[in-house]
């Protein structure tokens, strides 16, 4: 069960409906850039990803619009997206079974984290390429928790020891998330369907840089994030 080769997987047919804005979020410019081109190239950075599969929707017009040759062969467009993320994924993993081996790595990562820096996935990578299960990139929660009643009440004050913000890339082997990704139901993310079978991910320290990009307003810190690292082109 040990494979060296490893290969991204970007969901990116989402319609971004929590955000206001004209065309999908994966397509909003970051300095004068899609955001998934973005995506791309943050796990494209280590050269240990062999290819990155995008997902797309199958009506997706814009994503040929845009120069994607500084990447060559490197990334594959595989026009599968379904109604949810699960479902894009799942598809997106059964497209990508003619070239990835069952124990072969892939590195579920969100269009929707362009700021993805090179040192978390490093850290990933190296932490997780001998283990025996994977894990993802996550953040231990730093704020005081409240749970709330319906009336926007403090109800409780809760423990945040041992809490984790789950981030992507979700790093498994292929066969292993084709396995739990097909037998679940639809979870938000790829570590929970693993949970399902009764195995614990490991879960690898990234950074509150690699925010996801929800609502208008965290447009301008991923911005800001990507142009303070000198990306913008
Ligand atoms: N995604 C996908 N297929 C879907 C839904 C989501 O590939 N049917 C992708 C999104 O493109 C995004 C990632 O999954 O890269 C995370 O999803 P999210 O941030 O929720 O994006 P959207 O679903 O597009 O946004 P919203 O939930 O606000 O509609
Ligand atoms: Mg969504």
């Amino acid at each position: 069960m040990t494979s060296e080769r490893f290969f991204g997987l970007i969901p990116a047919a989402g319609a971004g409906e929590r955000m206001a804005s004209a065309k999908p979020k994966q397509y909003l410019e970051l300095n004068g850039r899609p955001m998934l081109y973005h995506s791309v190239k943050a796990l494209l950075a280590d050269a240990r990803i062999d290819t990155v599969f995008v997902v797309l929707a199958p009506a997706d017009h814009e994503f040929k619009e845009h120069p994607w040759g500084e990447f060559g062969e490197r990334i594959a467009p595989l026009y599968c997206g379904g109604a949810t993320r699960h479902d894009s994924v799942l598809n997106g993993l059964v497209a990508a079974s003619s070239t990835v081996e069952p124990d072969d790595w892939v590195l579920v990562h969100d269009a929707a984290r362009p700021c993805l820096g090179r040192h978390e996935l490093q850290r990933l990578i190296d932490t997780l390429a001998a283990d025996d299960v994977g894990g993802i990139l996550g953040v231990p929660v730093a704020d005081t928790l409240k749970r709330a009643d319906a009336a926007s009440r403090i109800q409780a004050t809760e423990a945040r020891e041992h809490l984790w913000q789950a981030q992507t890339p979700q790093m498994f082997r292929h066969g292993l998330l084709l396995e739990a990704l097909g037998r679940s139901a639809r979870l938000t993310d790829e570590a929970g369907a693993v949970e399902a079978l009764g195995m614990k991910p490991r879960l690898v320290q990234g950074s509150a840089a690699n925010l996801k990009v929800t609502y208008t307003e965290d447009l301008q810190l991923a911005q800001t994030i990507l142009t303070s690292r000198g990306t913008h082109t």
